[in-house]
């Protein structure tokens, strides 16, 4: 049988065009605020078809030691060129980048996830730490 957990890609993502880049300061004073940065398709753009897309992202923080995730965001990207003409028709497409803006007073890690309709499930973490 198989877990959620076996479903996870993840890969290096300047070779890889799934992998959710997670950029933000390795670091906050406690107290401030973090802006946290999610793009799909960083260095190897993604295409963004009706046919062949990323549908979302999500993003949890995980403090360090502690067992449960907080989830922190969930973006769906809900346009990808069909229209009522027909797929790929539109010239609307939503791209998948996003920013959040995280607060906590604990270091932990970012965890981030993101989903292709046509390639699955994608992973990427990043740890940051509280001053
Ligand atoms: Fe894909």
């Amino acid at each position: 049988m198989s877990t959620m957990k076996d479903l996870y890609q993840s890969a290096d993502f300047k070779s890889e065009k799934h992998v959710p880049v997670i950029d933000a300061e390795d670091s906050l004073k406690k107290g401030s605020a973090l802006q946290v940065n999610i793009n799909v398709g960083k260095e190897i753009p993604h295409p963004n078809t009706t046919e062949h897309h990323i549908a979302w992202v999500e993003a949890y923080f995980l403090p360090k030691g502690e067992k449960f995730p907080y989830q922190i965001g969930r973006f769906e990207f809900a346009s990808h060129g069909g229209s009522s003409q027909g797929p790929n028709t539109s010239t609307i497409y939503t791209q998948p980048t996003v920013t959040l803006v995280l607060k906590t007073e604990k270091s932990g890690t970012i965890l981030a996830s993101s989903y292709c309709n046509i390639h699955g499930l994608w992973e990427n973490a990043k740890d940051i730490t509280v001053e």
